[in-house]
């Protein structure tokens, strides 16, 4: 059958003289209840949101069948922003069942809501948005929510980044695998939502390998991902891909683990040299499960670790397990209980015999990959090249994610970083250095213009060195070398805009293991990494200025800036 839009165009019209308006009406079926037809053969259909009133439940009906549902906080005031929800997948005629929920709606008459008026059908939703907080080199969702980084992998020189996304409303909702690639771990592509919600619930974070040896019969090379399936309990699932991670099948027996534990999640999996094994390490309650399979279907659990060990202040999550040159790194997020309250990353040192993670230190010694407020969910790369231990951190605090002032997109991912391990006084820790790929987005030769986006090389630090970054407002963010306590300070007190959380305004102090000679500082626009230059400390955190910081005053140092290329 000839579809409408081939006959339109074999009969010339043009189609948007046919076609407009192209909603079709709405159905007020009460005060909670709307039915709206949507007529179309525009691309999108533009929801308008407001963030402060409640979730509408939207289901997206073809042909009597749900294709599609979920939660949008529909305008009923005025529009903050619209999101679009793509039609293609679709055709041209669907109906939207949509219940409105909470005491918000009760202010107007549900024919009155904003949303109406705006929701709009379009061939085209405007990505170019440049929030004045929107990052420059850090990764960032084009519009919508972002947290924890998920499934990332390296293979024929691209990296693939998955995140935790939500396409429908810049706050945590609807998780679904969003992902971003790129060949320089700098400039990402958005590429669609790669896994999306089902019946047995929506995607929370996982991890993805290449499987080179087939071992589970998708095919050589093929891109096998563990995720989350948070429904009534949460349980894990596999889905694979083999076009390199572009689309992906959901594998029929999900969900494969499961548990009665509430908080059971974001499996991380790698293969195992010694065992010829694959390793699954998995958050469960307040420790981590590690299992081993052949195939990567039946999975067999060997061990558990963390009861009595680190911080257990909050929920532990996002777990990875690392061998850096012999030693491996179990690698444990932790929410709250963070050094400076909210979301960090702990990490133990010891020894895996492809069984049982052994802790090298007193169960009482906690040690932090970062020691800024704005550094969680961090796992690595599977497969990356030349050995390389590369991560990426989500830059972001669950004490206020849902609230920094950024409207079509919410959080970005701290600079990609390489791992790798030096000791002091007996202990091992984790030196973390900006990943190479990233100091080859700057000019290679310095000024001395303090810009929006930029790195600062601090040199010959003396005890009681200060970087002061400041504005014409009197916005300033604060760093401060002490020698004698081995320490390094950013106060982030009067650093712009803090009054959207009571958690925001801190002063994050690190400890340097001895001496700190020179410091990394980079600076984009919500954000400033700062990174001993020998990888001994790193301190990610937001900052957002009402105007860029253009002044550099540093004592007790040499400086020198890089601006981004
Ligand atoms: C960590 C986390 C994960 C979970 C995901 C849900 O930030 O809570 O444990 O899988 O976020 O979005």
């Amino acid at each position: 059958m000839i579809s409408k839009k081939a006959l339109l165009a074999t009969m010339g019209l043009s189609l948007s003289v046919l076609l407009t308006p192209a909603v079709a009406q709405n159905s007020f079926l009460s005060d909670s209840h709307v039915m709206k037809r949507v007529q179309t053969q525009q691309k999108y259909l533009l929801l308008p949101v407001e963030e402060t009133v409640d979730y509408s439940h939207i289901r997206v009906i073809k042909n009597n069948k749900v294709v599609k549902e979920f939660n949008c906080k529909l305008a009923i005031n005025r529009t903050d922003y619209s999101v679009p929800l793509n039609l293609n997948e679709f055709g041209d005629d669907v109906l939207l069942d949509i219940q409105f929920h909470g005491e918000k709606r009760k202010t107007s008459e549900i024919k009155d809501y904003a949303c109406w008026n705006e929701m709009k059908t379009s061939d085209t939703f405007d990505t170019s948005n440049r929030e004045k907080y929107r990052s420059a080199y850090h990764h960032t969702p084009l519009w919508g929510w972002m947290n924890d980084p998920n499934g990332m992998f390296h293979k024929d020189g691209v990296w693939h980044l998955y995140f935790q996304y939500n396409p429908y409303g810049s706050q945590w909702e609807n998780m679904t695998w969003g992902h971003s690639t790129s060949t320089d771990l700098i400039n990402w592509k958005f590429e669609g939502e790669a896994i999306q919600p089902d019946a047995i619930g929506t995607i929370f974070s996982g991890s993805s390998v290449v499987d080179n040896k087939n071992t589970a019969g998708f095919g050589k090379g093929a891109i096998v991902s563990y995720y989350t399936s948070a429904g009534a309990a949460q349980t894990q699932s596999m889905a694979y891909s083999t076009d390199n991670g572009m689309t992906f099948t959901k594998y029929e027996a999900n969900p494969v683990i499961t548990s009665n534990l509430p908080d059971f999640r974001d499996p991380n999996i790698f293969w195992h040299e010694e065992t010829q094994k694959w390793i699954m390490i998995l958050a469960a309650g307040q420790q981590m499960e590690i299992r081993s399979s052949t195939n990567l279907k039946d999975w067999t659990l060997e061990s558990t670790f963390g009861e009595g060990y680190g911080s257990h202040a909050g929920v532990w999550e996002c777990p990875d397990l690392i061998n850096i040159g012999g030693k491996w790194v179990l690698i444990c997020n932790i929410n709250p209980g963070g050094p400076f309250g909210g979301s960090a990353a702990q990490y133990f040192v010891g020894d895996f015999d492809g069984h049982k993670f052994t802790c090298e230190s007193a169960p009482t010694t906690t040690k932090w990959m970062d020691y800024g407020k704005d550094h969680y969910a961090t796992v690595s790369f599977n497969n990356a090249p030349d050995g390389r231990h590369v991560v990426l951190p989500w830059m972001s605090n669950w004490q206020y994610a849902n609230q920094v002032p950024t409207k079509q997109f919410r959080s970005a991912n701290g600079l990609p970083r390489d791992l790798g391990l030096f000791s002091y006084k007996g202990e091992s820790y984790l030196t973390t250095k900006p990943s190479p790929e990233v100091f080859n987005a700057f000019a290679s030769k310095p000024d001395n213009k303090l810009t929006a986006t930029c790195y600062i090389e601090a040199n010959n630090l003396k005890h009681g060195a200060t970087i002061t970054l400041s504005n014409a407002k009197g916005e300033k963010v604060v760093m401060t070398y002490d020698a004698k306590k081995e320490t390094f300070a950013m106060d982030r007190n009067n650093s712009g805009q803090t009054d959207f959380s009571n958690e925001f305004k801190t002063v994050t102090v690190a400890p340097t293991y001895g001496t700190l000679k020179s410091v990394l500082i980079f600076i984009d626009h919500n954000s400033i990494e700062a990174f001993d230059a020998d990888g001994k400390m790193a301190m990610t955190n937001l900052v957002f200025p009402n105007e860029p910081y253009n002044k550099l005053t540093a004592t007790g140092c040499k400086t020198k800036i890089y601006q981004l290329k």
